[in-house]
């Protein structure tokens, strides 16, 4: 029975190991090698919270294509309950290809395929009679999922006794503020970055960040900075979590990671700060490798990480 259903975006990503120069046109530039693999919030998260040793299932769509079986078998052999994945005829899956070049920052050519058709109603509630959290990643991306959809699977989630958690991802261009009036009410705990933050709230400074997502009704926000660590606003508490030390190779997937140590730490009635130390530490352990999963901790790594490592967190 899983503890955790990860909803959202499912991704297969095409990677390649750095190249020495992007291809001209009619070039052939070689590789190392070449990786295909999972990504997406919602396949991340699970797939970190199952290297945690955390029963976790996932829903979302992927198409009905040879993409689509890979990351199911991606997902299923890393432990996760994969049967809440929709095939979907008529869409690819979501792939990304990223092009990494010696020296330079990661290029991306994305397709957001079957991600587009992923609504809020694909969540039988029976799925959640099982489940103690509820995690969307993800949500502003995939224009089928309506706030008033969203809304309306938090509440039930929430009257079964489920915690809510929500992630984002804001598209380019998008307009995105008035997307969270009547949703944050069922969030348990939302996780933004603080780039995404100041798109939706036009302010930069991500302690007004999360007390204005407390007014907008979370009930425990966390605007997450990168290697310059995050910020807790839930109640009358205020903290300020410095990052782990940790050799930097690839930011993708932190946040999921971190989203994932917060969720265990959840499960364990653990308080702010102790979710705090697993979250920075799931993330922390994820930039040290390239892709969005292979360098986040197992259980027992990230015990002892947490045993031999401190994390400055301040009360302010
Ligand atoms: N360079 C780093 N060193 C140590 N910890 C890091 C570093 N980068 C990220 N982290 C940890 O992971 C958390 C989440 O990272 P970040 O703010 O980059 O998330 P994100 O922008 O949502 O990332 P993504 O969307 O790529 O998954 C940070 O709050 C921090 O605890
Ligand atoms: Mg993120």
């Amino acid at each position: 029975m899983p503890e955790v259903l990860c909803a959202g975006i499912i991704v297969a990503d095409h990677v390649c190991q750095p190249i020495s120069h992007l291809p001209a046109a009619g070039e052939l530039v070689t590789t190392d090698g070449m990786l295909l693999t999972i990504g997406g919030c919602a396949a991340n998260a699970a797939v970190d919270l199952a290297k945690m040793d955390v029963r976790v299932a996932i829903a979302g769509r992927v198409g009905a294509d040879v993409f689509g079986r890979v990351v199911t078998d991606f997902l299923r052999d890393a432990k996760v309950d994969v049967s809440a994945i929709q095939s979907t005829p008529g869409f690819d899956t979501s792939q990304t290809l990223i092009v990494n070049v010696k020296g330079e920052d990661r290029r991306f050519v994305h397709t957001f395929g079957a991600n587009t058709a992923f609504q809020a109603t694909d969540i039988s509630l029976s799925l959640l009679d099982k489940v103690k959290i509820l995690y969307l990643g993800g949500y502003l991306l995939m224009p089928t999922v309506t706030q008033d959809d969203l809304t309306t699977l938090f509440a039930k989630a929430r009257a079964k006794g489920v915690k809510t958690v929500l992630d984002i991802v804001v598209p380019a261009n998008s307009e995105c503020s008035s997307r969270f009036d009547r949703l944050l009410p069922y969030v348990d705990l939302f996780l933004p970055n603080r780039d995404e933050g100041e798109l939706i709230l036009g302010e930069s400074n991500p302690l007004k960040q999360a007390e204005t997502f407390l007014r907008m009704g979370a009930a425990t926000c966390v605007i997450t900075l990168g290697g310059g660590g995050s910020v807790l606003a839930s109640g009358d508490l205020r903290l300020r979590a410095g990052a782990y030390s940790v050799p930097f190779i690839d930011g993708s997937g932190g946040g999921d990671a971190f989203d994932a140590g917060y969720i265990c730490g959840l499960l364990q009635n653990k308080g702010p700060e102790e979710c705090l130390r697993i979250a920075s530490a799931l993330g922390a352990s994820c930039v040290r490798a390239v892709g969005t999963t292979p360098g986040v901790f197992t259980r027992s790594e990230c015990d002892q990480f947490l045993r031999e490592n401190t994390l400055t967190i301040e009360r302010l």
